[in-house]
C-alpha cells in the first residue's frame, strides 16, 4: 500500500453491513473498506492500516454518530479482550448477521441453488456458555494507554487472555463472562495466591516462570477439571499451587498438572499429572455419557451442541437401517449420538486419542454398531476402505474450520451416498466444498446454529441430497 494511504484517515464513513468473519462494511470512493470495532449505522472516521487496490481495512478512531442498534456491553474488559468482539450488538441482530453471513458465503462462493436459509438457532445462554477455557500467566501485564499516561507503577504479573495478534501481551481478566463457576473464583484465587506467595509468572519472551497456564473445565453435570502448566520443575512450588487448589476448591472433581518445558503450551505430548480426583469429567446428553479426558476435544457449548447434533441427526433422517460414516469424528460424540437409530456407524478422525475415547464412550454407553479408524482423512477414506467396508446410506462431516481436502471431496462424489449432512463451523469453506459437491448433489436444507454468542463465529448445517 502506498505511504500516502498508510495512516490515512477517512472521514464520516457510514458502516454498511458486517461482512464475513464479523467485518464492518463500508464504502469510499467506489472501495470497499472493511472496518474494526464498529457496528453497522455507526458514521466514523477510520484510520486505514492496510490497503489493497480493490478494498481498504482500517480501525473506527472517532465516532459522530452511534448505531441505534447498540447495546451496552456488560464486560469491563470489552474492546481490549479478543473474547466477546460483538458484546455491543443486540443478540437479535447478532443472530441475523450470522444468518446473513451464510447466505452470503452461499451466494458469493458457493454459487450453487439453495433453499431459504432457516433462521438461526439462538443460544438459551448468551452468557456462561462456554464449557472450557485457557488462560495464560505473564509477567507482561498489558496495561492501557491510560495507564501508561499515569506515569504510575503498576503489578506487570497477570493471568488472563492474549491480546489479539500479541503473542507475548496478556490481559489480565478480573470477570469473565464466558465460564460459570468455580471459574472466576479458581482464576482469581491462584491469581492472588501466586502474587502473595511471590510465585514466579511466565516470562512468555525469555520461556521462564513456574506459572505457565490455566485450563478450566467444566460439565451441565456440576463436574469440573483444572489443569495447571509449569514452566519449571520446581516439586516444592509445585505442591504448595496443587494443594492450595485442592484445599480451597474441595468440589473440583478432577485436579491435574502438567510440567511443560517445551516452547509452546501445547500439551498433547506431555504427561499429565492427576493430583487429585478422576482424570477426566463426564459430560451427558440425552442419557448418554461422555468421558472427557484433559487431551479430549468436546464442543465447548455444551447445550448448544445438543441443538447442534439434534439437528445433524433429524437431517441423517435415520430409520435404523442405514449405514452412516461420522467423518471428523473427534471423540465420536455425533456417532455416537445417532448410533442407537442406525445400523452402523463407521467414524474417522485424525488424533488417535480422540479415537480412543471415541470407543471409550461407546463402550460405557452399550453401544456395539461403531467402529472407529484414526488416520488422515485423505489417506483412510480411500477407494480400498470403500471397498472393505459397507457403502454408507448417510455421510455426516463436521470437518475443521479450512473444510474438507480436495481427495476427501472426490471420493464423497465417488461414494455417492444418497444423503450428506455437512456440519461446519466455517460457512466459507463449507460453501466451496459444496460447490465441488454439486457435481452431483442438490442442497435440500440449510440450518445454522449459534454456538458462541457475542463473537461472529457461525456454526452451519446442510443436507445434501444425491440428484436423481
Ligand atoms: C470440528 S471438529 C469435529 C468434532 C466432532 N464432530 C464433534 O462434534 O465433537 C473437527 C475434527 O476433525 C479432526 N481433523 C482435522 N483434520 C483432519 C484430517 N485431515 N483428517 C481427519 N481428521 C481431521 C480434528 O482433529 C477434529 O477432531
Amino acid at each position: 500500500m502506498s505511504r500516502k494511504m498508510k495512516n490515512k484517515v477517512i472521514h464520516n464513513l457510514r458502516i454498511e453491513r458486517i461482512a464475513a468473519e464479523g467485518k464492518c462494511v463500508a464504502h469510499h470512493e467506489g472501495k470497499v473498506v472493511f472496518v474494526q470495532n464498529a457496528a453497522p449505522g455507526d458514521l466514523v472516521d477510520v484510520r486505514i492500516n492496510r490497503g489493497k487496490s480493490s478494498f481498504m481495512e482500517g480501525e473506527a478512531i472517532h465516532f459522530h454518530e452511534y448505531s441505534k442498534d447498540r447495546v451496552e456491553p456488560f464486560c469491563g474488559h470489552f474492546g481490549i479482550c479478543g473474547g466477546c468482539k460483538w458484546q455491543h450488538i443486540h443478540y437479535d441482530l447478532q443472530m441475523d448477521y450470522k444468518r446473513q453471513q451464510v447466505v452470503d458465503q452461499f451466494t458469493r462462493i458457493g454459487k450453487v441453488p439453495i433453499p431459504e436459509v432457516n433462521p438461526i438457532i439462538g443460544s438459551a445462554q448468551t452468557q456462561y456458555y462456554r464449557n472450557k477455557l485457557d488462560f495464560t500467566f505473564s509477567n507482561s501485564r498489558w496495561l492501557t494507554r491510560e495507564e501508561i499516561n499515569s506515569g504510575k507503577e503498576f503489578e506487570r504479573n497477570a493471568l488472563g487472555f492474549h491480546i489479539p495478534k500479541m503473542f507475548d501481551k496478556i490481559i489480565d481478566i478480573e470477570h469473565c463472562y464466558l465460564q460459570s463457576e468455580p471459574s472466576n473464583e479458581v482464576r482469581n484465587s491462584l491469581k492472588e495466591f501466586a502474587l502473595n506467595e511471590g510465585l514466579s509468572f511466565y516470562d512468555l519472551r525469555n520461556q521462564v516462570g513456574l506459572l505457565r497456564n490455566l485450563i478450566i473445565r467444566t460439565t451441565s453435570t456440576g463436574e469440573s477439571m483444572v489443569i495447571v502448566q509449569f514452566g519449571e520443575d520446581d516439586p516444592e512450588g509445585i505442591e504448595k499451587v496443587m494443594a492450595f487448589l485442592h484445599e480451597k476448591f474441595p468440589s473440583l472433581t478432577s485436579l491435574l498438572y502438567i510440567i511443560n518445558l517445551k516452547k509452546n503450551e501445547t500439551f498433547h505430548d506431555q504427561e499429565i499429572v492427576t493430583y487429585a480426583g478422576k482424570d477426566y469429567i463426564e459430560e451427558e446428553m440425552e442419557g448418554l455419557k461422555f468421558r472427557i479426558g484433559p487431551k479430549s476435544f468436546y464442543q465447548t457449548n455444551s447445550l448448544q451442541a445438543y441443538e447442534l447434533y439434534k439437528v445433524a441427526r433429524e437431517y441423517a433422517g435415520l430409520t435404523g437401517e442405514e449405514v452412516v460414516y461420522d467423518l471428523y469424528t473427534g471423540t465420536g460424540t455425533i456417532a455416537n449420538f445417532v448410533a442407537k437409530q442406525a445400523k452402523e456407524v463407521i467414524g474417522i478422525e485424525y488424533v488417535e486419542a480422540a479415537i480412543e475415547d471415541a470407543k471409550l464412550n461407546s463402550n460405557i454407553n452399550n453401544i456395539y454398531n461403531t467402529r472407529f479408524y484414526a488416520g488422515d482423512m485423505k489417506d483412510i477414506l480411500t477407494p480400498a476402505f470403500a471397498s472393505k467396508h459397507p457403502k454408507p446410506h448417510v455421510v455426516i462431516t463436521d470437518p475443521p474450520r479450512a473444510g474438507m481436502h480436495e481427495d476427501v471431496v472426490k471420493m464423497l462424489l465417488q461414494l455417492a451416498a444418497p444423503v450428506i449432512v455437512y456440519v461446519s463451523c466455517n460457512p466459507a469453506t463449507q460453501a466451496r466444498d459444496i460447490a465441488l459437491l454439486a457435481e452431483k448433489y442438490q442442497v435440500e436444507k440449510i440450518q445454522p446454529v449459534d454456538m458462541f454468542p457475542q463473537t461472529y463465529h457461525v456454526e452451519n448445517v446442510v443436507r445434501l441430497r444425491l440428484k436423481p
